[in-house]
């Protein structure tokens, strides 16, 4: 299975943002950590996908379409709010000094596995009556993952809360524009378009917390500074915790194709998600799409066209050629051993017909 290569290890990153205050507590929800995210405003709407059944992941935790996965029933799973806490079992997290031959950590029933780390599900969003894109699932942290979760996320990480906005220059600690990138997988991709592009902050969102915790390292070893990873659902993250048009971009690399028919309203492109994303993004805001599944990528070219907030940098309209700045991914890879077919979208966000360009 090809995997995009990263840069190779040189220092590592910024200084932590300041604390999110909570809002009022949710008898639902585990007690708040300190976030290290400053927050002000209060939450918009609701919106996005629904919820129901399981399905089968390839190695990396993302859900793979195959004619035989597409033809046997899934039993569904019990959804577990404690997913992204799970290591597993043949392979014990140690704290750092345990390195040096002190005893293994053995918690205690209950008590979390990165203190300091990666939530599960943060917002409650388990509790809403909607359909995710993404499916809760058991993953295998290794130890290097657990130990960059341990050391690394009260630098870069977030917990998608929905307490409040962010303040995307303070969370970076720069004036930078920042783009969006949803479902890094386990972020060779992102980490390697970070070092190509230092002047731009990329906020990589993923559920996938051993993807999480591989970000971290592989940011820290290339010494990125334009790396924050947020851990939770992206509806969250863009309804409740980003401010109109604070994106300069958005990311959207092989998300899950949810091949099958009664799968489809789980597709993070649809419509909804559009206008959702539409009122984050700044005009001029490039919107890339990739993906190896074609009825998809139909799909994709169907409701970007017909959304009116964006215009496709295609003049003739249709899929653009894979950009260079664009690097393999894994689940790419996968998808092209298979003989996928690969498309690219670029779209535009256009500035809306009310607004005025200052001076004209
Ligand atoms: C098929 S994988 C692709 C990963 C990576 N982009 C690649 O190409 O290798 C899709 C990823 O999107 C994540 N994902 C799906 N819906 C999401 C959501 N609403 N919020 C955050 N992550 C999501 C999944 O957890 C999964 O890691």
């Amino acid at each position: 299975m090809p995997t995009a290569p990263h840069p190779a290890p040189t220092r590592a990153g910024p200084p932590t943002p300041g604390a999110n205050p909570s809002g009022p507590a949710d008898p639902r929800r585990r007690p708040e950590p300190p976030h290290p995210h400053p927050a002000a405003v209060p939450p918009p709407t609701p919106s996005g996908p629904v919820e129901p059944g399981a399905r089968p992941t390839d190695p990396a935790g993302c859900p793979r379409p195959s004619g035989r996965d597409a033809a046997r029933p899934v039993p569904a799973r019990k959804i577990d709010p404690t997913v992204s806490d799970f290591l597993d079992s043949t392979e014990e997290t140690r704290p750092a000094s345990a390195e040096d031959g002190s005893p293994r950590h053995h918690r205690a029933k209950g008590e979390p596995r990165f203190p300091e780390g990666p939530q599960a599900d943060p917002a409650g969003s388990h509790f809403e009556r909607r359909i995710r894109s993404f499916q809760p699932r058991r993953s295998r942290v290794t130890t290097g993952q657990a130990d960059a979760l341990q050391r690394l996320w009260p630098k870069w990480g977030l917990d998608i809360d929905g307490q409040g906005t962010l303040d995307l220059a303070a969370l970076f600690g720069a004036d930078l524009p920042v783009v969006l990138e949803i479902g890094f997988g386990m972020g060779e991709a992102t980490a390697l378009m970070a070092a190509e592009d230092p002047a731009t902050g990329i906020l990589a969102v993923d559920v996938h917390t051993p993807g999480q915790g591989n970000l971290l390292n592989l940011a820290e070893r290339s010494g990125l500074t334009n790396v924050r990873v947020a851990n939770g659902d992206a509806i969250i993250l863009l309804r409740e915790m980003l401010t109109p048009a604070s994106l300069h971009g958005l990311r959207v690399y092989f998300p899950d194709p949810w091949p099958k028919k009664r799968h489809h309203k789980r597709r993070l492109i649809q419509p909804e998600f559009l206008d959702l994303a539409a009122t984050r993004l700044a005009p001029g805001a490039l919107v890339h799409c990739a993906t190896d599944w074609e009825p998809y990528a139909e799909q994709m070219l169907e409701v970007l066209s017909a959304h009116p907030a964006f215009e496709n940098t295609v003049a003739e309209g249709g899929f653009a050629p894979r950009p260079a700045f664009r690097p393999l991914t894994r689940f790419e890879g996968q998808g092209l051993d298979k003989g996928h077919v690969v498309n690219d979208l670029l779209f535009r966000r256009v500035q809306d017909r009310d607004q005025h360009t200052p001076g004209v």
